[in-house]
């Protein structure tokens, strides 16, 4: 019998959680002996994360890369064409003249760095793109200067579209932090979580974060701490330092059975609003019920508004979206309420607010100071430390 809480859970985007991993068996062995006699394409590690995110269900609904029709509905209007909200392209483009040498209809073997045979494509389309309009549509801006846009000018002019199987298991980064939707799934219903929140985040955690994650966690029966661990922008923290700094934080400041640390192998887009949606939409495919988003979530310089990504909620249908998002404001501390706090819960004026700039931190933390401890917990100053006078972060 169906145990109650799986009755209950959240339903993956679209109804069905897809799955196209396909390892073992004769089905697999089938799908790799069509690869080895099609023709080879060695993906970047964007594109290898794609292909696990579609093939593990976090893209659920989709199977494969978006064809055209799909693509043009969701830069144009943020929902596929069946109706459903999707708010980034998940695309796959080569250069023209490797799209010259391919075929519709054609099988294409997927490979990855190390040459290792990871999936297969079932070609059904090929189609140039406007990156103006991408560029312009997703990020609101064409400025080269801004990640996301920068990754999309250095990628070929054409988008290969169709259905993927991937055939060989992902390798993760930190395995021990590794769960697919279907087995996060499990473990929810398994501990009879039924408000689940998750938390993504692309950096080491702070008071502010811990704040948000435990203001949601008191009114939730879990919380999925989410650090995304695919590509970031070179001066980003590395994952490995960000999730160091959640093992320690969890080990002395959480209740142990509260929380589930998972990692996300999604890349960032730094498409602030658009990212937002396409974050609580993976979230819910991982069977969560909330989505935490608070100032300037997904975004980077000053390209998006401070609450753009809460806005942008706005203009979606909730039943569709499926997942509840909480909005947050500028989380801070303030030295006369003696805690961390709000404009929407704090009546002092800014002299009152813990301010430090990034440089002021690098700068302490190079010099081998503990971050304030209302800033930081000591803890994850040391690591932080530890990982600048290494030279890991720039
Ligand atoms: S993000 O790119 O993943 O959004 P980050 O890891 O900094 O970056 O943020 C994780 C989440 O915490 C996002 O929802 C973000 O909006 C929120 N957040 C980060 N810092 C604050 C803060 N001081 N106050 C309120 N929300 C914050």
């Amino acid at each position: 019998m169906t145990p109650p809480s799986l009755l209950t859970a959240i339903p993956p985007h679209g109804g069905v959680l897809i799955d196209r991993l396909c390892i073992e068996g004769a089905e697999a062995e089938a799908l790799r002996e069509r690869a080895r006699r099609a023709p080879r394409l060695t993906l970047s590690d964007v594109a290898l994360s794609d292909l696990e995110l579609i093939a593990t269900g976090v893209f659920s609904p989709l199977t494969g890369f978006l064809t055209q029709a799909e693509y043009t509905a969701v830069v144009r209007d943020m929902h596929l064409p069946n109706g459903l909200p999707w708010t980034l392209p998940v695309t796959l483009a080569v250069p023209s003249e490797q799209a010259e040498g391919l075929r519709v209809g054609q099988d294409v073997a997927l490979i990855d760095g190390a040459g290792r045979l990871v999936g297969l494509l079932e070609l059904t389309e090929m189609y140039p793109y406007d990156r103006e309009t991408e560029s312009q549509q997703v990020y609101g801006t064409t400025d080269p200067a801004h990640p996301g846009v920068a990754r999309l000018l250095a990628q070929g002019d054409i988008y290969l579209a169709g259905p993927v199987w991937m055939l060989a298991a992902p390798s993760p980064q930190f395995p021990d932090l590794y769960l697919t939707p279907a087995q996060s799934r499990a473990i929810f219903a398994e501990r009879g979580w039924r408000r689940i929140v998750a938390f993504q985040t692309r950096n080491p955690i702070h008071r502010a974060h811990e704040y948000l994650q435990k203001c949601a966690l008191e009114m939730a029966d879990g919380l999925l701490l989410h650090p995304l661990v695919g590509e970031t922008k070179a001066d980003d923290i590395p994952a490995a330092v960000r999730v160091e700094s959640y093992r320690v934080v969890l080990e002395h400041y959480f209740p142990r059975e509260r929380v589930l640390l998972a990692s996300f192998p999604a890349a960032m887009r730094y498409a602030g609003p658009r990212e937002a949606i396409f974050h609580a939409i993976c979230r819910k495919n991982y069977g969560c019920t909330h989505f935490i988003v608070g100032r300037d979530h997904a975004g980077v310089g000053s390209y998006y508004g401070t609450y753009d990504a809460q806005r942008i909620f706005d203009q979606f249908d909730p039943a569709l979206i499926g997942i509840t998002p909480l909005m947050f404001e500028h989380a801070f501390h303030c030295f006369a309420c003696g805690q961390i706090v709000t404009a929407k819960t704090c009546p002092h004026d800014a002299s009152q607010r813990l301010h430090l700039s990034g440089t002021e931190v690098r700068s302490r933390l190079a010099a081998g100071e503990l971050l304030p401890l209302e800033f930081t917990r000591p803890e994850v100053s040391r690591v932080l430390m530890q990982a600048y006078q290494q030279g890991q972060p720039s």
